[in-house]
């Protein structure tokens, strides 16, 4: 990020702060329908067009460090192994065994002695993922071992993190990230180690939850003695980008404030004046948030459980160095944190239930919600209008208003 993009940002700051209206011909946006967070058969689309079919943040390369070293990853339901091959390239298989289904892992992580042993009739795959030994062959007839290896899964890294994509003909993580990455190179991906991960269950549909972290305006009430004494979230800078992305820029009362969690701890020192001195959150579509900061980020990940219950996780990341040991500084820091994040999850469980009565009609966004509008267009875009009852779909409205 250069001097240009920072000087625009604070330049739109002041605009945001001194603006009495949303800018003029600004859309009005139509309620975003309620049966998006109940439905039976949307949850499903959901499944089938979203979940399968786009890059998920799935892990770090330290959690897989060496040959042999696989993880079991659940999250969207489809149980997938991530592991290093004989080249520590990493691959992601389905955990299938192509004989009848037998799981080749079964521990959520752990390292493999040079093979994946199926766990029901022990037929053997290579690192590479393909079939090297069948039991009592010879009761096999022209059976072809080569067309036998392990179904894989795109599988593509930015810096150590680690994503894959279930859809076979997905664009490139770097191409559908665009123009994201530019902005990620500051805090040196490459660099990034992994400190803590955590995961919360949380009794709500994954829009819910995922919505709150997409603005800002309910800092003042759900944030009022934490985020919104430091934040001043009514000179929020936000930009739209292509397949969903977005960021949010929200000033920082004083530039010269430094979160108290994080006194102490090494600074990435090419990180720009933007997310230095200010709060620079951004997601990937669809469920990756990730509040930068020169000490270190956490990413945020959204997963859907049923319609009603999802769990968030959070990976914390930190420039070399700090994750040794886990120190009383990352203490102190993932616990301020987790009282923020308590402050947004209070009150999940009654927003699902309010959803879900017959009170709800839908969202009523306002101007500096429109990352919200925003993802719900993307979500259509990715299930197809056609296959989505009429009344239940989102008006395409935002495309004039994406950045480059
Ligand atoms: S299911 Fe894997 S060997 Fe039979
Ligand atoms: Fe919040």
């Amino acid at each position: 990020m250069n001097d240009e993009f920072t000087k625009s940002i604070l330049k739109s700051m002041e605009y945001e702060r001194q603006r009495q209206a949303p800018p003029e011909e600004f859309p009005k946006f139509p309620t975003i329908p309620a049966g998006r967070y109940t439905d039976d058969k949307f949850f499903k689309l959901e499944n089938e067009y979203l979940w399968a079919k786009s890059w998920l943040y799935v892990c770090h390369l330290d959690e897989i460090p060496e040959t042999g070293s696989y993880l079991l990853w659940e999250k969207t339901g489809t149980p997938i192994i991530l592991l290093r091959d004989e080249n520590r390239k990493v691959k992601a298989y389905y955990n299938s065994c192509r004989h009848r289904g037998g799981p080749l892992i079964n521990e959520q992580k752990g390292k493999l002695e040079g093979r994946l042993i199926c766990k029901y009739h022990g037929w053997c795959y290579a690192l590479n993922g393909e079939l090297s030994l069948v039991r009592d062959k010879r009761d096999f007839i022209a059976l072809n071992q080569k067309d036998l290896s392990l179904k894989s899964i795109k599988c593509e890294r930015l810096g150590n993190w680690v994503f894959i994509n279930e859809d076979p003909d997905a664009a490139s993580l770097i191409d559908y990230l665009q123009p994201l990455p530019q902005h990620l190179v500051q805090f040196q991906p490459e660099n990034l180690r992994l400190v803590d991960s955590r995961t919360y269950q949380v009794d709500c549909n994954v829009k819910v939850l995922l919505d709150a972290f997409f603005e800002v305006y309910h800092l003042t009430v759900v944030h009022k003695d934490t985020v919104d004494r430091f934040l001043d979230h009514r000179g929020t800078v936000i930009k739209l980008w292509e397949n969903g992305h977005s960021v949010m820029i929200t000033p920082n009362r004083n530039p010269e404030w430094t979160d108290p969690g994080t006194i102490g701890m090494p600074v990435i020192e090419s990180v720009t004046q933007i997310p230095a001195e200010h709060n620079m959150s951004f997601n990937m579509f669809p469920n990756l948030v990730t509040p930068m900061a020169g000490t270190g980020m956490p990413f945020l990940t959204f997963w859907p459980k049923t319609k009603s219950s999802m769990e968030i996780d959070c990976h914390w990341f930190a420039p070399e160095g700090s994750e040794e040991g886990f120190s009383e500084l990352w203490e102190t820091r993932i616990n301020n944190f987790e009282r923020i994040l308590e402050e947004d999850l209070q009150f999940a469980s009654q927003l699902q239930n309010s959803v879900e009565s017959p009170a709800f009609d839908g969202l009523n966004l306002n101007y500096q919600e429109r990352r919200i509008y925003h993802w719900h267009e993307e979500l259509d875009r990715r299930i197809g209008p056609d296959r989505i009852a009429e009344e239940m779909r989102v008006e395409p409205l935002l495309k004039n208003y994406l950045s480059e």
